[in-house]
């Protein structure tokens, strides 16, 4: 294999909350595995990735935790990053969009295309909030979504259907920041000319040509992503505006563009080539180098990013004129945790922070299991049941058990050193042929970003040890034909020695503690698969085991904690928007007494309360009969909401509201006064 040059980038991950296995599975470990192995195979390399720190997602949530900007990204910048230091994630930069290294850089391109007349300014109505003095784009608006009818769809796409959205297609609009419907005002952004690029787009997505040349192989291209990008194209692309009204991100940095920032898809795919300059700074390196001539381009990410990645940058790229396109997209589907969607809104997550304080000695379990399951052509589900599978069953009973028996068998015999080997039987040389194969077998599918199968086939080698070590039983044959034996032993050390190298993109730690067993040291990916990695009389070491088992009370603990965290996060509502004190104080709210109570016929969540509210005994309707039966609330002390307007319920009039706390479960309790207070007390 020729040596070819990389820069292999993973997604910037939005520095608004922590990674999860979901982002793990289908970015940065597969990422991680594609760029060990290019190392491993003397390609140049540069992997980089970085915080992307920018956008409505940060602002967003900058608002909901009560803090600024700035402040959120610095939180999550410092989780992530410690988060992908403890997993082991390769980087040779993690960087930050904040970094003024960045903001120069992603200014500087911008000026480059505004120079090349790459975009059209233009002026157009847009929504704004009044109250926030703030135009609405991407999701700092929602709606119903034109095309399936989500009720909750962004300015910017429908996390329901996929489908790319602009603000003025939403049914039914408003601000995420009010709440309220905004009005439209005009502003002027520049735009970026889609529809210009469509023609060589086409070619480029569809045959790999690009002026005529061959750039990439599209068969090599995941289907989902030639087909995402085309089902755009066939649309018509349409311009795209690329600068916001907005004062958090890169100041637009030519004429007109005060208070206005770029868009966070311009900005943060930048993010990668500023990151390579940092990198390039540090190292004495020329970042151009990463970014120009024949160099393979390869963006690791998930399927939501494919326009951006695939169409978007590409454009942009090759306005900017001299960089270099991508060779390949490698997106993936998303992974789904325990029959649902992760959620970090929802806090269903399995997050990655927690799991490497949790199980600090279990990296490489965890990145087998989410490589085994990696969401690479369609959707895929991580269980904490099948992680338990996977661990006991395949990489303990499997990996863990074969280097264990080859290495405490040649203690055992040898006091640890490699015996000399005779001559091989017709069943040796087949298990031999087959060690060979498998660094082939592997290459072959990781170029093809067939990740999932390569680390079967690592795998493979196991079982082939396993199997080698079960049908010649060694511990038995050493009374009878000790000399056989001396051969046995010396091809299960070649296959532990060989397993120390086809493993290291996959589980890196666990090759490394095979290199110590071994006191072997592996060298690059040619020497994989090769016979006598060991030399008769070399001394190995005592193994410890790889993988102690994973037992159920800990599975068990797992999924009551997520159990657990979905209560909590729907307990704690984002908080609502500001109200006013004159709002707060035109409620009158009181204690009261509920005196009788009866269910409404036909209508299986109301009870009819009477209620002392010391003014008065009134009738309020109260929807909490799933909860409690008349009998249960007859006394209770209670909170009134006394002067709601009346409301006829299934025929009867309610005369106020009973207020009731809620649980993450939908569990319901009264809230009263907790001294003996009589009814009508104030409530202020
Ligand atoms: N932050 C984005 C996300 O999590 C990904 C940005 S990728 C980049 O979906 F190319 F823009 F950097
Ligand atoms: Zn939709």
């Amino acid at each position: 294999m020729s040596k070819e040059k990389y820069t292999v980038t993973a997604a910037l991950p939005y520095a608004n909350g922590p990674l999860h296995l979901g982002h793990v599975a289908g970015v940065y470990l597969p990422g991680d595995i594609f760029t060990r192995f290019l190392r491993m195979n003397g390609h140049d390399v540069a992997f980089v990735c970085g915080s992307d720190e920018h956008g409505a997602a940060i602002t967003l949530r900058a608002k909901k935790e009560g803090i600024t900007p700035q402040e959120i990204v610095d939180k999550y910048d410092g989780i992530i990053r410690q988060a992908f230091k403890d997993f082991d994630i390769s980087f040779d930069i993690f960087h930050r969009t904040s970094e003024q290294l960045h903001h120069e850089t992603a200014q500087d391109f911008f000026k480059v295309l505004d120079a090349n007349d790459e975009f059209t300014k233009e002026s157009s109505e847009q929504y704004y909030d009044q109250e926030y003095n703030q135009f609405l784009a991407d999701r700092y608006i929602s709606g119903t979504c034109p095309n399936c009818g989500h009720d909750s769809a962004y300015g910017d796409q429908c996390e329901k259907c996929g489908s790319t959205l602009s603000p003025t297609e939403l049914i039914k609009p408003v601000s995420t920041l009010s709440g309220k419907t905004p009005i439209m005002r005009t502003t002027s952004h520049w735009y970026l000319p889609m529809e210009r690029h469509e023609e060589w787009l086409t070619d480029w997505i569809q045959e790999g040509k690009l002026d005529g040349v061959q750039q990439h192989d599209p068969s090599k291209w995941r289907n989902q992503v030639i087909g995402q990008c085309m089902s755009w194209i066939n649309a018509g692309l349409r311009p795209r505006a690329m600068t916001r009204d907005l004062d958090w991100g890169v100041k637009v940095p030519v004429e007109g563009g005060d208070g206005k920032v770029l868009y966070v898809w311009l900005d943060a795919p930048i993010g990668y080539i500023s990151a390579t300059k940092q990198w390039a700074n540090d190292n004495n390196k020329d970042w151009k180098d990463y970014w120009t001539g024949d160099r393979k381009l390869v963006h690791f990410i998930g399927k939501d990013n494919i326009v951006f990645h695939a169409i978007i940058f590409p454009i942009l790229l090759k306005a900017h004129k001299g960089l270099i396109l991508p060779d390949n997209v490698p997106a993936y589907e998303f992974l789904n945790l325990e029959g649902d969607k992760f959620s970090t809104s929802r806090n269903w997550a399995v997050w990655l922070h927690e799991y490497l304080e949790e199980c600090p000695d279990r990296i490489d379990e965890l990145k087998y299991v989410l490589t085994s399951i990696a969401p690479e052509t369609k959707d895929s589900e991580f269980t904490w049941k099948e992680y338990q599978t996977r661990v006991n069953s395949e990489l303990a009973a499997i990996l863990g058990n074969f280097v264990n028996r080859a290495l405490v068998l040649t203690q055992k015999y040898y006091d640890g050193k490699t015996p000399q080997p005779g001559e091989l039987t017709e069943y040796d040389k087949e298990v031999v042929a087959q060690m060979e194969a498998i660094p082939e077998k592997i290459s072959k599918l990781v170029y093809a970003y067939k990740l999932r199968e390569a680390q079967a086939e690592a795998m493979n080698l196991a079982r082939l040890g396993n199997k080698y070590l079960a049908d010649t039983e060694p511990w038995k044959l050493i009374k009878t034909d000790p000399v056989r034996v001396e051969t046995i032993m010396n091809l299960a050390l070649q296959i532990t020695a060989n397993l120390s190298i086809v493993l290291q993109p996959f589980l890196p730690g666990t090759a490394q503690k095979l290199s110590e067993f071994l006191n072997f040291k592996q060298g690059d990916w040619s020497n994989g698969g090769l016979m006598d990695q060991l030399s008769a009389g070399h001394q190995t070491a005592k193994p410890s085991i790889l993988f102690p088992k994973v037992e159920d009370d800990f599975i068990e603990a797992q999924l009551a904690k997520l159990e657990a965290s979905k209560s909590v996060e729907s307990v704690f509502d984002q908080q609502k928007e500001d109200t006013n004190f004159d709002d707060f104080m035109k409620m009158d709210i009181r204690t009261g007494t509920i005196l009788e109570a009866e269910k409404i016929k036909k209508a299986d969540k109301l009870l009819k309360l009477l209620v002392d509210t010391g003014l008065d005994k009134r009738t309020i309707v109260s929807g909490i009969a799933k909860h409690y039966s008349p009998e249960d609330v007859i006394g209770k002390k209670v909170t009134v909401l006394m002067n709601l307007p009346p409301r006829k319920i299934r025929g009867v009039e309610s005369q106020g509201m009973i207020l009731m706390a809620e649980n993450g479960k939908g569990e319901l309790s009264f809230v009263g006064p907790e001294k003996d207070f009589k009814s009508g007390c104030g409530i202020h």
